[in-house]
């Protein structure tokens, strides 16, 4: 039996980076895995792997996460297939490098409707489930930049803050329905997100020179710590915010993102 046996897990943004390390092992822990994405393409492909290795196990959703029709409908669905959701892995998530001075309303509006609007629809729909469920664990996504931001960033820095202050209450209005939910914080990982962020030889270089350990995360290791979360295994870890960044928030090294 996998550890996470009898768990119906949801999965943001599981057609490219982080959610598709997450989605499989999750599914290798024994989840049953909703893998939803903008990108409908890519993640019908991930869920075509996932079922080639345990069968009937994922289905695939297309779902832009700052839409609150699109959860109610994708959750339904979601039910529909494996019954009441009892992990949600707020994942999707869009990077936004502007300079202060170039930040617009309209850019400003469309990371803060993805990135926090999106997670906080996704767990007020959700939630219902894992209250009837009578068991739930939530796991957003924030970022390294809420922490210490390498400039450039003020609107998914907010963004980004405001994952870890929404995880924080939620933990507290939640708690007394078995509903645990922790904000996990990575630090530089490669994925498509770190090549828009550091797009030319030189940029990544430095970026890596920057990390204490001398390499940027694997997506694996943000899931490791996501299937934690996500398990039985940390009955009483909640409202946390979870550091996983190879120690750049104590070397406190600034790694400066490609500005727009
Ligand atoms: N990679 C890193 O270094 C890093 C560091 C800190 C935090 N994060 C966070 O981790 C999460 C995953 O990042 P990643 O590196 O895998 O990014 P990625 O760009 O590789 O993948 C993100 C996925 O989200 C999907 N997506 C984008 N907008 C969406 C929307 N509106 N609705 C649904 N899906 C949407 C994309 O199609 C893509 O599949 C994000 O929340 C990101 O902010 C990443």
């Amino acid at each position: 039996m996998g550890r996470l046996s009898g768990k119906v897990a949801l999965i943001t943004g599981a057609g490219n980076g982080l959610g598709v390390a997450v989605a499989k092992l999750l599914a290798e822990e024994g989840a049953k895995v909703i893998a939803t994405d903008i990108d409908y393409d890519g993640v019908k492909k991930i869920v075509e792997e996932i079922n080639k290795e345990s069968n009937e196990s994922a289905i695939a959703l297309k779902h832009d996460v700052s839409s609150k029709d699109e959860w109610i409908s994708v959750v339904e669905e979601g039910v529909k297939a494996f019954g009441p959701i009892t992990v949600l892995v707020n994942n999707a998530g869009i990077l936004a490098t502007t300079k202060y001075d170039q930040l617009t309303y309209e850019k400003w509006q469309k990371v803060m409707d993805i990135n926090a609007w999106g997670q906080f629809v996704g767990m007020q729909t959700v939630v219902p489930h894992m209250k009837e469920a009578g068991i739930g664990s939530i796991i957003n996504l924030s970022s390294i930049a809420a922490v210490n931001s390498g400039g450039g960033l003020t609107a998914y820095t907010a963004s980004k803050g405001a994952v870890d202050a929404i995880s924080r209450a939620a933990a507290v209005e939640l708690g007394e329905f078995n509903i645990r939910i922790n904000a996990v914080i990575p630090g530089v990982i490669q994925t498509q997100l770190f090549e828009e962020a550091f797009p030319t030889k030189e940029a990544k270089d430095a970026a890596m020179a920057s990390q204490p350990l001398k390499r940027v995360g694997r997506p694996i290791d943000v899931a490791y710590l996501v299937a934690y979360l996500a398990s039985d295994e940390s009955y009483f870890t909640s409202g946390t915010s979870q550091l996983i960044d190879g120690a750049l928030n104590v070397d406190g090294s600034r790694v400066a993102a490609k500005l727009d």
